[in-house]
């Protein structure tokens, strides 16, 4: 079979990405079983040639390669941006690792259903509502999941919240997050009135629909891994030491994830009562199946000082990098990355 691999992308979490997209290249092509051609998506937004998308994805510098690409395109035709694809070769799936805009909000899962072909991953609407966090949350509250509480403000509704009547809400520290983003950009950790004006500033640049939400004390932050379709499965509970210090203000933000390396610290089995770790996994369960998720998600949780769980967020594309938790979790669930992909890849043909 003949896997198309995307990676990159026009959101902040394009060299993620790339980083993401070499280890699932070198998985897939440990199991013997496929042959891959890569497409780079530029920041631009443009497909690039298979061999420009080779080298990118080598750690080749970029600009350059998407320079010389683009001297070539003509940028009037609309399907430029992804004509690339058409001389790629004949593709039997594609594997998107694109974090992100365009990845992970159901844009390329539409690409892959007009062009008729199978995919890894979410269908279109799973992703499209995991990646909105006011539907996430709305979908997980109906069904009973746990989750921290919230309120959601538009750019309508705004002038009706006073810092007074949030903290009335959610108590005196929150979260403002722009429901439309990944990887922490637009979310500010907020505790007083002039913080909280900056915050929704900010997180209105990315999205009309805001969301507040209540900050959990001291929390623990644990991720685990769930792959497949009608019966998907769990791997270990992984658990994140919360960096204290630094840019990230306690709280586990983009800088801590992928820039400083102070993620590292991790704990795989998270030491947890036993009745915790059942509930965590009944729970990254049955919220999958709620978002509508297929192939592949890694769901985050909050656990608080009373172990008690909190769904934080789930994510359909999540990074597949050195530092990832999703790929360290499966590897201590007894599920090499070859056998991974070689299992992503078959749910993608169900
Ligand atoms: N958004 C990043 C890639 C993750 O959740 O792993
Ligand atoms: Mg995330």
């Amino acid at each position: 079979k003949h896997v198309a691999l995307l990676f990159g992308g026009n959101s902040s979490e394009h060299d993620v990405s790339k980083r993401s997209a070499q280890n699932f290249y070198d998985a897939i092509m440990a199991t013997g079983k496929y042959d891959v051609t890569v497409f780079a998506i530029a920041q631009n937004g443009y497909f690039l040639d298979p061999e420009s998308s080779k080298k990118i994805l080598a750690l080749a510098d970029e600009q350059p390669i998407v320079d010389a690409y683009m001297a070539k395109v003509d940028t009037s035709d609309p399907l430029a941006r992804i004509n690339a694809l058409r001389n790629g070769g004949d593709f039997d799936i594609f594997f998107p690792v694109v974090h992100g805009n365009l990845g992970e909000d159901g844009t390329l899962q539409g690409l892959f259903r007009l062009l008729n072909k199978p995919y890894v991953g979410a269908p279109l609407r799973g992703h499209a509502v995991s990646f909105d966090k006011v539907l996430t949350k709305e979908l997980l509250t109906v069904n009973h999941i746990r989750n921290t509480n919230y309120i959601v403000i538009d750019t309508e509704t705004a002038k009706d919240w006073t810092w007074d009547k949030i903290t009335n809400e959610l108590g005196s520290v929150v979260f403002v997050k722009a429901a439309n983003q990944g990887s922490s950009v637009g979310i500010s950790r907020v505790k007083n009135a002039v913080e909280f004006e900056t915050a929704l500033a900010d997180s209105f640049q990315y999205d009309y629909k805001v969301l507040i939400e209540q900050a959990v004390k001291g929390p623990r932050e644990l991720e685990v891994g769930v792959i497949g379709n009608e019966e998907p499965i769990v791997s270990e509970i992984g658990a994140h030491t919360v960096p204290e210090q630094g840019e990230g203000d306690g709280w586990y933000d983009y800088n801590n994830k992928f820039v400083d390396n102070s993620a590292v610290y991790f704990e795989i089995p998270a030491q947890l009562p036993k009745e915790v770790t059942e509930e965590v996994k009944a729970m990254a369960i049955k919220s999958y199946k709620v978002l509508n998720l297929r192939g592949e998600a890694r769901m985050d949780f909050l656990l608080d000082e009373n172990n008690v769980p909190y769904l934080g967020e789930p994510n359909t594309l999540p990074g597949f990098t050195n530092m990832s938790l999703f790929k360290r979790l499966w590897d201590y669930s007894d599920i090499d990355n070859a056998k991974l992909v070689d299992m992503m890849i078959t749910y993608g043909f169900e």
